[in-house]
């Protein structure tokens, strides 16, 4: 008797400069074969979505650590893990037991920014997992900053070329205080990791605008106002609608980004609703 081949992987890339469903594929028995599709995918088109997953912590981290080893969660406002036997697992959530938050970022928007990027080594990739989603709320927004540099005057781009810029620890994307660091500092003892404003990926040699996050960023060596004046044009880049594609949420769904290439941001949703999602990031390299 023939043994069953495995059900074909497709590729469907999104109508927008990122992003693609990949068709044909349950987390739970992927093959070498079909990992590789995958990851080959990822890198042509920086954001993936599989739909209809079912899966548990053990087997997202499993899949996770395909791409590579896994960091632990970020530092939360509390300084406590949401799963003490699982630090490479982050919970999403806006959910709240017994006055407790079980999950980060709670219901507010998550401005613009990349995954952990205030620390020196930030993750290649995240991957979140949509375990109770609220349907048509609390949209992800990915944007591609290869686009945006691209999008770039060709002046800007050279005077920027050699500038670096601190990525602000002190804060999440929601704008929380992480736990052990004070309301305000001076712009020259502000904590984070400084990176190149112009970062070229690691494994397929183009280049993407580098700007982490808004808040308490500096372009090293710049007056402040210098500093802010330059930003801000370099902002005014990121996040413009033709380099953006949105993801809205269904239940089991997975999307993986990379953090090297790609930001992202989410839009607020009601307080009355309940939304969960586990993440896990992927160890990556010191950017260049
Ligand atoms: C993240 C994040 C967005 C969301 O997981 O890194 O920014 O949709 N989450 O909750
Ligand atoms: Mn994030």
């Amino acid at each position: 008797m023939a043994t069953l081949a495995p059900s074909p992987i497709h590729v469907r890339p999104f109508d927008a400069p990122l992003g693609a469903d990949i068709e044909g594929v349950d987390l739970q028995r992927l093959d070498d074969a079909g990992f590789a599709a995958i990851k080959q995918a990822w890198l042509a088109r920086k954001v993936l979505r599989l739909r209809g997953q079912d899966i548990d912590d053990d087997a997202l981290a499993d899949f996770s650590r395909r791409f590579g080893n896994l960091d632990r969660s970020p530092i939360s406002t509390t300084g406590k893990l949401y799963q003490p036997t699982r630090p490479e697992v982050l919970v999403i959530s806006n959910i709240i037991v017994d006055g407790v938050a079980i999950g980060g970022l709670g219901n507010g928007e998550s401005i613009w920014h990349t995954d952990m990027s205030y620390n020196p080594v930030p993750p290649d990739a995240s991957v979140l997992y949509g375990i109770e989603v609220p349907e048509g709320h609390g949209d992800t927004w990915f944007c591609d900053m290869e686009a945006a540099l691209a999008a770039l005057p060709e002046a800007l781009r050279q005077r920027i070329a050699t500038l670096s810029c601190l990525h602000d620890s002190t804060r999440n994307s929601a704008g929380e205080l992480r736990a052990g660091f004070k309301e305000s500092y001076a712009p020259e003892d502000q904590p984070g990791a400084v990176h190149p404003l112009i970062r070229t990926h690691p494994e397929t040699g183009r280049k993407s605008l580098f700007l982490g996050r808004r808040r308490n960023a500096h372009v090293v060596g710049l007056p402040l106002a210098e500093s802010q004046a330059l930003l801000d044009e370099l902002w005014s880049y990121a996040g413009r609608p033709e380099f953006t594609w949105v993801q809205k949420w269904r239940q089991g769904d997975v999307v993986i980004w990379d953090n090297r290439c790609v930001m992202h941001r989410r839009d607020e949703f009601d307080q009355g609703l309940r939304r969960l999602m586990h993440r896990t990031q992927i160890q990556g390299s010191k950017p260049f």
